[in-house]
């Protein structure tokens, strides 16, 4: 086997077995060959380069490797690339504004909620999911939300207020906007 994934412009060997999909990652649509046994995460994390989808557990334990598909969260370490054929992907790179950062990534930096930053990306893509769905979330519906990623630092009393801290930022920004 000589790579798990090409990119349809670039060669690959004909002895693999591949699926050709089409999947669109950040607003970017790629077409490419793919294993069946492709994980969505191994073919963000080393096809695309979007290394901020960490893999912790490869056991849909830890959440580090969430990520957004049409919107909902997934763990993208138990879930097929192929599965993804036809599908949204977002990932934490795809967080960014064109104006800077995302109200989500500067309420980390406010609140202070991260140490090591392993679980960030998972719990980011998992809050985003959370303030798409419910913009002015309760403290026990951020928890709710966030059950499903570990942090292995410990550091979830900042990591809620981070998202409590975006979901007003994101409320203010949007009545500013209505005024
Ligand atoms: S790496 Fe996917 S849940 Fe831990
Ligand atoms: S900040 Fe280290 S694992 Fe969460």
């Amino acid at each position: 086997m000589s790579s798990l994934f090409n990119e349809v412009t670039s060669t690959r060997s004909d002895d693999v077995p591949v699926r050709r999909v089409t999947i669109t990652v950040n607003g970017e649509t790629h077409t490419a060959d793919i294993e069946p046994r492709l994980l969505l995460a191994h073919l963000l994390r080393q096809g695309l380069k979007l290394t901020g989808t960490h893999t912790g557990c490869d056991t849909t334990n830890c959440g580090a490797c969430t990520v957004l598909f049409d919107g909902r969260p997934v763990k993208s370490c138990t879930m097929l690339a192929v599965q993804a054929d036809g599908h949204e992907v977002t990932t934490v790179e795809g967080l960014n504004t064109p104006s800077g950062l995302h109200p989500i990534q500067e309420g980390f930096k406010d609140e202070h909620g991260l140490q090591c930053g392993f679980c960030t990306p998972g719990m980011m893509m998992a809050a985003k999911a959370l303030l798409d769905e419910n913009p002015a979330p309760s403290e026990e519906d951020v928890r709710w939300a966030l059950a499903g990623n570990l942090c292995r630092c410990t550091g979830y009393q900042n990591i809620v207020k981070a998202v409590l801290w975006a979901a007003e930022r994101m409320d203010d920004t949007e009545a500013e906007e209505a005024s």
